[in-house]
């Protein structure tokens, strides 16, 4: 077959490393339906969804478990990262490359995370039992110590509230050394989740130079809008870790640019607008972002730098948002050179076209997003997932294919690919 791209872009299915789809337990806020069109309108065919779910993910079985919920009811094809409790990382030991390579870990409390593991010891262990088990840790690596302390001094209700109004300087810097201390000791490899600031990324990158297995990820959210955002929307654009500075928004555009970033990841963590209503120290933090991701980067892309080639600026996106996510969740070779053919995932992308993402295109079971009203650059006009055509759009109209989306195999990170 035979397709005319019309001398538009085509750009390989993209991976999103970061995804909260909320099942099961919290389906009042997104499902795989609504998140699998979300996903394929904004040209991911592939996901990997977060743990914190309820209850939280844990274990292979509960992972084979969810994957047969998932079955027909869903566009994109999908993996999960597992979560882990301080008290017990032994079930991470019996988790093949079939079911994870990776688990997240929450480093501070919020909301939406179930499992914190804060204790010191716990955390030497569950970096040990990590690197044993052969698995990527994935970091939510904040310092809840900064938010109690800054919270209780401005007399803010406890938790997740004040913490942004302040934007200290310090937000995850005290536990991204932490971070980098352990896997010193344990040889973990780590990728550090949605860096928000200027100091994180110094730190990363200084740590990846010096040998360490350290990678990180930013967000679209945290390259999209600043601290002002919160202070003007409310808990609308609030999320955690909390939105910067503008030069820290701009020390991750160079980061992005400069290669210093590993992956892009949409952190799509929808709440419903009741939900988000509510009083800040009790509205959940989280945006909703898997449909709007790649063209709200490639915008701030075009708008950084207008006179780079929008071929560079694809092929950063293309390296982002699938080669090195996919090689360090060890999908590579499903979705790459070794099985030619079977995996047939592309997107045709108008780089050029400018547009609004109305109320009515917006795909998330929750109906919002932080993006209303922006004007973008760059369209996904196509997205094929295995050779079908899972999104296309033409004259306003969106069209959706069959919810086939599957649960994909995957190597150990770090293995030799077998040949
Ligand atoms: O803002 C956030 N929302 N950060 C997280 O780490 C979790 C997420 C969610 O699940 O809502
Ligand atoms: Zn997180
Ligand atoms: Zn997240």
């Amino acid at each position: 077959r035979t397709l005319d791209g019309g001398g538009r872009h085509l750009l390989p299915g993209l991976i999103d490393s970061h995804v909260h789809f909320r099942t099961p337990g919290l389906t009042h806020k997104e499902d795989w339906a609504h998140a699998g069109r979300a996903a394929v309108a904004g040209g991911v065919t592939t996901v990997i969804d977060m743990p914190n779910t309820l209850p939280p993910l844990h274990t292979a079985e509960e992972a084979h478990r969810k994957a047969e919920l998932l079955a027909g009811t869903t566009l994109v094809d999908h993996r999960f990262h597992l979560g882990v409790t301080g008290d017990d990382p032994s079930p991470l030991r019996s988790v093949g490359p079939r079911e994870a390579t990776s688990v997240k870990v929450f480093l501070a409390g919020h909301h939406t995370a179930p499992d914190v593991v804060r204790d010191p010891a716990q955390l030497e262990k569950v970096f040990r039992t990590a690197a044993e088990a052969g698995l990527r840790l994935l970091l939510h690596a904040e310092d809840d110590a900064v938010f109690g302390l800054l919270d209780s001094w401005r007399g803010a209700p406890a938790g997740y509230g004040g913490y942004e109004r302040h934007r200290p300087r310090s937000g995850g810097i005290v536990a991204v050394a932490r971070v980098v201390e352990l896997v010193r000791r344990h040889g973990t490899a780590v990728h550090v989740l949605h860096v928000s600031s200027a100091e994180e990324a110094d730190l990363l990158t200084a740590a990846a130079h010096t040998g360490l297995p350290v990678t990180f990820e930013v967000t679209p959210h945290h390259l999209s809008f600043t601290a002002t955002e919160t202070s003007r929307t409310g808990a609308r654009a609030r999320l955690s870790p909390a939105l910067r500075d503008r030069s820290d928004r701009e020390r991750l555009w160079q980061a992005v640019v400069g290669g210093e970033v590993a992956t892009l990841g949409s952190d799509h963590a929808p709440h419903t607008r009741a939900e988000k209503l509510r009083p800040p120290a009790e509205a959940p933090p989280g945006l909703p972002g898997v449909q709007e991701m790649l063209t709200a980067v490639h915008t701030g892309l075009r708008r950084r730098a207008p006179e780079d080639s929008p071929d560079a600026q694809l092929s950063c996106l293309a390296r982002l948002l699938a080669e090195r996510p996919a090689g360090l969740f060890g999908l590579d070779e499903r979705k790459g050179r070794l099985r030619p053919g079977l995996d047939a995932d592309f997107v045709l992308f108008d780089a050029d076209e400018r547009w609004m993402l109305a109320p009515g295109a917006i795909q998330s079971k929750c109906g919002w997003s932080a993006y209303e009203g922006w004007t973008m650059t760059g369209r996904v006009l196509r997205t094929v997932r295995r050779g079908e055509t899972v999104y296309s759009h033409a004259d306003g109209q969106a069209e959706f294919g069959s919810p086939d989306g599957r649960w994909l195999d995957a190597r150990r990170p770090g293995d030799l690919v077998p040949r």
